[in-house]
């Protein structure tokens, strides 16, 4: 009998290093975590097996299925918005051949045990495009079928990966005579998250968490945005939380399949107020690269989650004060003054 696992791909990543956390604390989870990297020492005694290897290489996965029953797939892996315009093909391979690997999987093992496979997918605000900041300053609060123009590479890469989950979990096959069993593709399109314990690589929205990780260590830092530009943000054990309710919602319950999430929105300029009331001696900057500051431009002020809100009583833990005063400050000091 093969062991039934929850499959993290990208498990080295941020959003990894708090999800396993999360899961693990069941006893009853066994986790099969992948990345091209190895697991951090503080949580690679939280899973079953750890194997570092790369997704498109179809042997590596195939040896895996032969030994685990995957139950449940977190397909975290990803180039981000940034590093994906140094080299968008290697993004595309890495972003939208990664994920296909990973739903092609997931629908012939939903198929071979007749039960679906549940596929839970991390979208991105990157999956919206203004076309200008007159209309981001109208248009504050998106939703999810709204502006799904993107002006990057990942999130290009992100929306087919969403569309190819609703294929797969809806039509796949679906001129067949018999309807396959298919895959129970889920997905939430976070904002700029920010975590207490890691820092993020190759995104657009890493000012945020760079001025306050910088702020603690006391090095000086300055934004690549300018002061008035604004996203909204969320604490990543928010979003961690949202992909483990999204996952445990009742099927019947969902009426889509992409959901937005979010806490809150700041501009760039309040975010440095918020990380000045933490640590007061924080000398931050501004410095707008303009490449950079144009994607930020065209990503929405704010998202509207109340479709996740009605759906599956989604609502985040932190808000903009507790995010700040109740996690990000108090642990950010915590985790340097360890490393001091
Ligand atoms: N935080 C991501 C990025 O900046 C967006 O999903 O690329």
């Amino acid at each position: 009998m093969r062991k039934r696992v929850i499959f993290i791909s990208g498990a080295s990543g941020e959003v990894g290093h708090e999800l396993i956390k999360r899961l693990s604390a069941d006893g009853d989870n066994h986790l099969l975590t992948f990345d091209l990297h190895p697991l951090p020492d503080d949580i690679r005694q939280l899973v079953d097996r750890h194997v570092v290897g790369d997704l498109l290489n179809q042997n590596t996965l195939t040896r895996l299925v032969s030994e685990y029953e995957i139950d449940v797939i977190y397909h975290l892996a990803a180039l981000l918005s940034t590093r994906a315009e140094f080299t968008p093909e290697m993004a595309h391979r890495v972003n939208v051949e990664g994920s296909m690997t990973l739903l092609r999987l997931a629908s012939e093992q939903s198929q071979w045990r007749k039960r679906p496979v549940q596929f839970i997918f991390p979208s991105s605000i990157a999956i919206y495009g203004m076309p200008d900041l007159e209309s981001k300053r109208i248009y504050q609060r998106v939703r999810e079928f709204e502006w799904n123009q993107p002006r990057t590479m990942y999130g290009c890469n992100k929306l087919y990966c969403e569309m190819l989950g609703n294929y797969y979990s809806r039509h796949y096959r679906q001129l067949a005579a018999e309807k396959p069993v298919t895959v129970d593709f889920r997905g939430v399109r976070f904002p700029g998250l920010v975590s207490a314990a890691t820092l993020p690589s190759g995104g657009t929205s890493d000012y945020g968490p760079e001025m306050i990780h910088a702020a603690a260590k006391g090095e000086p830092y300055a934004a690549f945005v300018r002061e008035d530009a604004r996203i909204p943000f969320m604490a990543m054990p928010d979003a961690v939380s949202s992909l483990l309710q999204l996952a445990a919602a009742r099927q019947e319950n969902l009426s889509r399949l992409v959901y937005n999430v979010t806490s809150f929105s700041l501009s760039a300029g309040q975010f440095r107020d918020r990380v000045l009331a933490a640590f007061p001696d924080a000398r931050i900057t501004f410095e707008p690269d303009p490449p950079r500051q144009a994607i930020i431009d065209s990503w929405p002020a704010d998202l509207d989650d109340s479709a996740a809100r009605m759906d599956w009583d989604w609502e985040p833990e932190y808000d903009v004060d507790r995010a700040f005063d109740d996690y990000l400050a108090p642990q950010i000091k915590k985790r340097y003054q360890r490393e001091t």
